[in-house]
C-alpha cells in the first residue's frame, strides 16, 4: 500500500452516496414529469449522462474489473452464490437503466408516457437503493473479512478516483440545483 492508494471499498462507498444524491435528483424529477412539468431536455441528457458514465462506467465497472476479479481470485466462485447475485443485480439494474433511457429519448413525456417515465425511473431508484444497501451490508464486509492482514483491497489510485469524482460530483451539483425547484413532497421512492 502506498500513500497514492485508497481502500477500493472505501471509495464505492464514497461513490454510493454520490449515487444517492443522483437518485434524489432524479426521483424529484419524476414528481416533476408526474405533475405534467416540463421535459427539460438538457436535464434528462445531464441525468443520462450520470448515470451512464458514473454509475455504470465508474462505479459498476470498478465493482466488476476489480472487486468481483479479486474476491474469485481469493477463491470466492462467481458462478453462483453472492457473486454471481451481484452479477445478475448490475445486468437487471442495466436493462432497466436502458429502458428509462430510450423513454426519455422517444417520448414526449406528458400524458401516459409521462405516468410510464415517472414509474419506470422510480423503479430504477427502488433498485438501485436496494442494491447498494445490499452492497454495503454483505459483499463490502466479505471482501474486507478476506482482506484482512493484506493490502489486496488497497489496489485503485487515489489521484484518478479524485479527478473523476470532481469531474462528476460538478455534474451532480449541478443536477441537485435544477431539482431544487421539483417537488420533494411527491418523491415515491426512499
Ligand atoms: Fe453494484
Ligand atoms: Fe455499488
Amino acid at each position: 500500500m502506498t500513500a497514492t492508494q485508497a481502500k477500493l471499498t472505501t471509495v464505492l462507498i464514497e461513490e454510493h452516496r454520490m449515487i444517492e444524491s443522483g437518485l434524489v435528483v432524479l426521483a424529484r424529477f419524476a414528481a416533476h414529469i408526474r405533475r405534467g412539468g416540463e421535459p427539460h431536455p438538457e436535464v434528462i441528457d445531464a441525468l443520462l449522462r450520470f448515470f451512464s458514465e458514473f454509475v455504470e462506467v465508474v462505479h459498476q465497472g470498478k465493482e466488476e474489473e476489480l472487486l468481483l476479479p479479486w474476491m474469485t481470485r481469493t477463491g470466492i466462485p462467481s458462478e453462483i452464490g453472492p457473486l454471481h447475485r451481484f452479477q445478475e443485480d448490475h445486468q437487471h439494474l442495466r436493462d432497466l437503466f436502458r429502458h428509462l433511457s430510450a423513454m426519455a429519448r422517444h417520448a414526449e413525456l406528458v400524458d401516459q408516457d409521462a405516468q410510464s417515465f415517472s414509474r419506470q425511473a422510480e423503479e430504477l431508484c427502488l433498485a438501485y437503493s436496494r442494491h447498494m444497501r445490499r452492497e454495503e451490508e454483505s459483499l463490502f464486509p466479505m471482501a474486507e473479512q478476506l482482506a484482512e492482514g493484506s493490502d489486496g483491497l488497497f489496489s485503485w489510485e487515489e489521484g484518478l478516483t479524485q479527478t473523476m469524482h470532481q469531474e462528476h460530483g460538478e455534474l451532480l451539483r449541478h443536477l441537485e440545483h435544477a431539482a431544487e425547484a421539483w417537488p420533494i413532497e411527491d418523491v415515491r421512492w426512499h
